[in-house]
């Protein structure tokens, strides 16, 4: 787990023959809020009438994918993981299962355009696989009433439904991917229900297994399974626990949400989006500030987790002007704070009024804190609890010293008028030895 605790930030990608619908379904707007890469559920459309709608629209351009790995190397990522399959059940690779992707429809595997390109920029590679899919012929939708598909509630269109086969067209699919494009590094599927999850829904030990087996330093989240031993409390988007017994996998995934205070014990990765939507949408502006992004990026480090952060490219592949503005803003941050981010661990104290603090123990035993303000004082005091005899302190950016005197168990830093960032400006203040909490 080692690389992926210390890379701290990922880019998420949603994209599928939805994102060529761009949330429109017979000309008109779906929503603007809301996921449209659930359009095909939204719409309660079955699996022919959408694809004849979608697969018209989804044309991408030869090097889209080295677009989304410039983008994610220049925003400060360090892994990329993308959609391979979709509740749609569309699959992005020349599968031999099937004829529902890419390689059938479109003779190309996106799969190997993307982990090419990703590689080239030296990223780390996640595929992010549904195990829902509303495209199988033999996927058991009535067998839970808690996940979605389009036809719920209505009889199978093909008489009798044989799950176990589908499952078995789950596990070939899945053999497929980690067994033809080299080292994978996260597998980041998606998603179960309390009552339909696990062995009995996925033959999901077995599943993880056949991963492991191909890919034995792969890093797997939690979402095959819905139960407290892997994390969950429940359906709702807020239902995380702070527990994972390893065999449900190694990271525990809040979505659009950060847990108050971290998740001390397991490993946790924050997923979100840059507006409402994971999958393109035309009609979805709700786009989120540089300073909400940048400080969303300090808060989840200050806690011990990383930020999957996502965007949702066009039918053609390109990166929506929003997405690429607000990642290249973070980029800029990380140049000159990336320290601060990457290879830290959570705060040694509550979170502080005037912003966050990160910490990294120094090779000679010291500590060095990272003090992320966002409200720069007035008065030019900012002050750190900490018992830990003071070393010094000094700006990120630029290196400039800043006066710091300590009375007991406080240290007190005198900082320049102008706060060297609007978003959030970085003292790095050492401490000798290891930090109190
Ligand atoms: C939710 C959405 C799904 C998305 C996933 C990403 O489960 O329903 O569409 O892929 O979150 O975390």
């Amino acid at each position: 787990m080692q690389w992926w605790r210390e890379a701290r930030f990922g880019m998420f990608v949603h994209w599928g023959l939805y994102s060529g619908l761009a949330g429109t379904w017979e000309g008109k707007a779906v929503a603007t809020k809301g996921g449209m890469e659930w359009i095909q559920q939204r719409v309660k459309a079955d699996t022919g009438t959408y694809a004849q709608a979608a697969l018209p629209l989804f044309q991408p351009t030869p090097g889209f994918a080295q677009e989304w790995a410039a983008l994610a190397k220049a925003a400060g990522c360090r892994y990329l993981v993308f959609t391979t399959k979709h509740h749609d059940g569309f699959a992005l690779h020349d599968s031999k299962a099937g004829d529902y992707h890419a390689g059938a429809r479109l003779q190309r595997d996106l799969v190997r355009e993307i982990v090419a390109a990703a590689r080239q920029q030296g990223l780390r590679i996640g595929f992010y696989h549904s195990v829902i899919d509303w495209h199988h012929d033999q996927y058991a939708y009535a067998q839970s009433k808690q996940l979605p598909h389009p036809l719920k509630g209505l009889p199978y269109p093909n008489g009798g439904r044989d799950h176990a086969a589908y499952v078995g067209y789950l596990h070939r699919q899945v053999t497929e991917l980690v067994s033809g494009y080299g080292p994978v590094d996260i597998l980041w599927w998606d998603y179960s229900a309390q009552d339909f999850q696990g062995d009995a829904a996925w033959r999901a030990g077995e599943l993880m297994a056949l991963v492991r087996a191909r890919q034995p330093a792969i890093i797997m989240n939690n979402r095959l399974y819905r139960t407290p031993e892997a994390g969950w409390a429940g359906m709702g988007t807020s239902g995380y626990l702070p527990r994972l017994e390893p065999r449900y996998g190694d990271f525990v995934t809040p979505e659009q949400h950060i847990p108050a205070t971290g998740m001390p014990g397991v490993d946790w990765e924050t997923c979100m989006t840059l507006n409402t939507t994971w999958g393109f949408s035309a009609h979805d502006h709700a786009w989120k500030s540089d300073e909400t992004l940048v400080r969303t990026l300090i808060d989840i480090a200050s806690k011990g987790g990383n930020y999957l952060l996502n965007i949702g490219p066009k039918g053609d592949g390109s990166v929506p002007a929003e997405s690429v503005k607000s990642l290249r803003a973070i980029g800029a941050w990380m140049q000159v704070n990336g320290e601060a981010i990457y290879a830290t661990q959570a705060s040694p104290f509550d979170k502080p009024a005037w912003g966050r603090c990160t910490q990294k123990r120094l090779p000679d035993g010291g500590t060095r804190l990272y003090l992320h303000v966002f409200d720069w004082p007035a008065d030019g005091k900012l002050v750190v609890p900490s018992a830990t005899r003071l070393r010094g302190a000094k700006l990120l950016a630029g290196g400039a010293r800043v006066a710091a005197s300590q009375r007991g168990d406080t240290v007190t830093l005198t900082l320049p008028a102008q706060a060297p960032d609007p978003i959030a400006s970085v003292v790095a203040l050492d401490l000798d030895g290891p930090a109190g909490r």
